[in-house]
């Protein structure tokens, strides 16, 4: 009855078991695994955030493909105000970056054509890539450990002959996260140049997810692809993570590149978004104050973020038998720690013994069982008790 692509395997694994049994139990549990920025203790201007929502000019409908022009402008602002030139009409507003993803997937894509992603990466492409019958090819994201002279840790970056290899005349694009989820790793200037060349040459887009970009831990600013000419490029972002607002459903895509692709896929995708129209009125018109949300929102983000991470490298300085990986930016840090199970047996292990709920590095396509990945969002005093709980178990 159902179509082969929905044939998924919905078994809990054994992970969520083991959570739904703890907290079905009413065990207290520590937490580093939580995403939902609503919910983490963070100060938001509740009543500026709802008046925003009660706009008379919402009693009105005024289609338009793109969105409300006023919401793309405050968009294309944002923009501008990271000095990268993006005009309003390269902007589509959609409900979600999934959303997003999946107009630019039914843009370039037949069923069974492929698109390159990074590994690790998050895990909500998979499911993206079978509603929209595309075939995901990953690329390595390689980890360069510090050596003994170097002063910093090389951290990540694109395996560019693995990614080359990669290429089959069904590639249709590269997916780049920037930063990465949860590796934290930008693309960096030389990454994106390459990426170009390929990309041009062989007639590919690149499909880059900035929804982390205001989150970096260095004080230059990376580059956003929104401003990319050198290659066809789609830009996702949205206000779950640039203001913490993810139940407003407000998101956006940029094209961006070379004529004559640009306005061709401008014209496709103009029709996809009529279809759906999908963004409603009040959100559209809120988003130039949800927006000037971000500057509170991020402020207190990076701060946290910053002191879980001191926390992190306090407590790891006073053993031997776990390190991180370095971290640019993101909500994400990665530990290592000793391979002596599967990292789903010690992440089921920490929640049954310590009360501490950590993902294991699978979950993103580390390959290795070695590697956990907490949040760094997690409110202050549960991630501390929570790393310690975890480097006791070592
Ligand atoms: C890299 C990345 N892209 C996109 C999303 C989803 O964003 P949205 O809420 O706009 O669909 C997430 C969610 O965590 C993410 O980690």
């Amino acid at each position: 009855m159902f179509a082969k692509r929905t044939n998924w395997n919905l078994a809990p694994n054994r992970l969520s078991e083991a959570l739904a049994t703890h907290r079905a139990a009413g065990k207290p549990l520590l937490d580093l695994t939580v995403s939902n920025p609503t919910e983490c203790g963070f100060n938001y201007d509740g009543s500026a955030i709802l008046n925003a929502l009660s706009n008379p000019a919402a009693l009105s409908y005024e289609p338009n493909p793109r969105g409300l022009e006023s919401a793309r402008r405050a968009v294309a602002g944002y923009y501008a105000d990271r000095n990268e030139d993006v005009s309003a009409e390269d902007i589509f507003l959609t409900t979600s970056t999934s959303e997003a993803y999946s107009y630019i997937f039914r843009t370039l894509c037949d069923p069974g054509d492929e698109l390159l992603i990074p590994s690790p990466s998050y895990p909500l492409f998979d499911f993206l890539a079978d509603i929209q019958d595309v075939s995901l090819v990953r690329y390595p994201l390689d980890y360069f450990k510090r050596d003994r002279k170097a002063v910093n840790d090389h951290g990540w970056q694109i395996d560019f002959h693995a990614l080359e290899q990669a290429i089959t005349p069904r590639t249709r694009g590269v997916i780049v996260v920037h930063p990465n989820n949860p590796t934290g790793h930008f693309a960096k200037r030389a990454e994106i140049a390459k990426l170009n060349s390929i990309c041009s040459a062989r007639e590919m887009a690149i499909i880059a997810d900035e929804v982390f970009l205001d989150f970096a831990l260095e004080e230059n600013r990376p580059a956003s692809f929104a401003a990319n000419r050198g290659a066809l490029t789609f830009t996702l972002s949205g206000l779950s993570k640039i203001s913490g607002l993810p139940q407003m459903k407000a998101a956006w895509l940029i094209v961006g590149g070379p004529q004559p692709w640009k306005s061709e896929a401008l014209a496709r995708l103009e029709v996809i978004a009529d279809t759906y129209l999908s963004v409603n009125a009040p959100v559209q018109l809120a988003i130039p104050k949800f927006l000037e949300q971000q500057h509170a929102f991020q402020k207190q983000v990076i701060s946290r973020v910053r002191r879980n991470l001191a926390e992190l490298d306090r407590q790891l300085a006073t053993q031997k038998a776990c390190s991180r990986l370095t971290v640019e930016g993101g909500w994400c840090a990665v530990l290592r720690v000793p391979a002596t199970r599967a990292d789903e047996d010690l992440a089921v292990e920490l929640l049954t013994s310590q009360g501490v709920s950590v993902h294991p590095g699978h979950f993103y396509d580390f390959s290795a069982g070695e590697y956990l990945v907490v949040s760094l969002i997690t409110p202050e005093e549960t991630f501390a008790e929570g790393v310690r709980r975890i480097l006791s178990n070592f």
